[in-house]
């Protein structure tokens, strides 16, 4: 099965204001690299146009594992998605790991990479969670220039995701930005595109209280590269918590409706990363994805096959 052409939809899609065109994707696991691999003998599932990637789970590996992995991208374009580069960090950038980042990414020719707006680390201590930045102008400035310097290392186009937090930064302080607005600025002021994690937009509304709707349409939206559907689980009526592991709720796919009937989306992938079910399970989300982008045809890029998978 040939490769999809995405230089060719780059060029496209930069006609049209945005650098991408990716239509509808999935966070590629281990636990389903055979079932993937059997299913590319025959034919490309017409509901997965690409695959997102943590480069970190990668990188440094060999073996059948790693075989698997280049095999997969050698038919499906992979987008790059990290989670250990600390871009709000005091830490100095660590230039080793975007030295090979950067190998790694020309090597399986990844037109994007991303992380998210957050540290991870503390006097060179990596932690295994992405944590809030305290939303003032200095961290605008601050995470941006940083930005801005892993976008220089990487040389591909680079976006930043909102993420979710438990506990904010600095809050109450009313000095502090909204949410939606500190997450505008760092996009404004980093040149970076925006990676809109909608589940994270529904779990911080929950958690801290805010009304997504209004969120939403505060984003610049002509930024977006792509957007992150997920799942999560419900402890207390007041108190989510962000697990990947489970079914997208109906408000969540509201939310994406919305989103989509606001702005044109160039891509649009599921994120699974617990209680991981097998790929048709999840194909049933895709394929809601699709149904939902398929509303608005006028504002969301779609090939006419991926349309003809929810005809
Ligand atoms: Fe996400």
């Amino acid at each position: 099965m040939p490769k999809r052409n995405v230089a060719k939809d780059l060029v496209v899609a930069k006609k049209r204001n945005n650098p991408f065109h990716l239509g509808v994707g999935l966070g590629l696991r281990r636990e389903h690299f055979g079932s993937l691999l059997d299913l590319y003998k025959n034919q490309l599932p017409p509901e997965i146009a690409w695959f997102e990637v943590a480069p970190e789970n990668y990188m440094e590996i060999g073996g059948k594992v790693y075989r698997d992995f280049c095999h997969l991208a050698e038919r499906i374009p992979i987008v790059a998605h990290s989670v250990s580069m600390s871009l709000g960090s005091l830490d100095p950038l660590n230039r080793p790991f975007f030295n090979s980042l950067k190998k790694f990414i020309r090597k399986h020719k990844m037109p994007l990479a991303s992380d998210h707006i957050s540290f991870s680390s503390y006097n060179g201590v990596q932690f295994d969670d992405l944590l809030p930045l305290p939303s003032t102008e200095e961290s605008v400035k601050y995470i941006s220039k940083r930005i801005r310097q892993v976008s220089d290392i990487l040389e591909v186009p680079f976006a930043v995701e909102n993420p979710s937090y438990y506990a904010p930064a600095g809050a109450p302080d009313p000095c502090y930005m909204k949410e939606e607005d500190f997450i505008s600025e760092i996009v404004k002021e980093s040149g970076a595109l925006l990676l809109l994690d909608v589940n994270n937009i529904f779990v911080n509304s929950v958690n801290h209280k805010f009304d997504p709707h209004t969120y939403l349409k505060k984003l610049p939206l002509d930024r977006i590269a792509y957007v992150h559907m997920a799942g999560h689980y419900r402890k207390k009526e007041d108190f989510i918590l962000d697990t990947h592991g489970s079914e997208i709720i109906h408000p969540v796919w509201k939310l994406l409706d919305e989103l989509a009937s606001m702005t044109q989306l160039p891509g649009v992938m599921i994120e699974r990363d617990d209680d991981i079910p097998p790929i048709e399970e999840l194909t049933k989300e895709l394929r809601q994805v699709h149904k939902i982008l398929k509303k608005y045809p006028k504002n969301v890029f779609q090939t006419p096959e991926l349309l003809d998978v929810v005809a």
